[in-house]
């Protein structure tokens, strides 16, 4: 049983890098999904910032991060939504 969860987080991990390297998303969704999610409660006090999360991968790890925590319940491509309005308003990444 215990390998079978780890065969099962082993691919839930291949499943959730894989987008990363889809084109970005679409970032009109992400405005809405992102004022609707009230991020900006903590993130106008803690700026979103290209210090911390240097490249548009690390980008879409951070959104994925808050929604985990904040149970947001966004899917991977709302994740890529989100990441991809975020980086059109503050971070400016090349999307590859
Ligand atoms: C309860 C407070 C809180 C809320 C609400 C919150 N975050 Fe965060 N977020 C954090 C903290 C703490 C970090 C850790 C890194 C830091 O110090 O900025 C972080 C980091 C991040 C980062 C990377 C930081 C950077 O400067 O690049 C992103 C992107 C991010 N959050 C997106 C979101 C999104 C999207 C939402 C809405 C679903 C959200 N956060 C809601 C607290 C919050």
């Amino acid at each position: 049983m215990k390998r079978a969860l780890t065969l099962f987080g082993a691919s839930l991990l291949l499943a959730s890098t894989s987008y990363v390297h889809a084109q970005g998303g679409d970032p009109r969704a992400g405005e809405s999904l992102h004022s609707d999610a009230n991020c900006l409660s903590c993130h106008t006090a803690n700026p979103y910032s290209t210090a911390k999360t240097p490249n548009f991968e690390r980008l879409v790890a951070a959104v994925n991060f808050c929604n985990v925590n904040l149970n947001t319940g966004w899917f991977d491509d709302e994740v890529l939504d989100v990441a991809t309005y975020l980086n059109e308003k503050y971070y400016k990444y090349e999307i590859k």
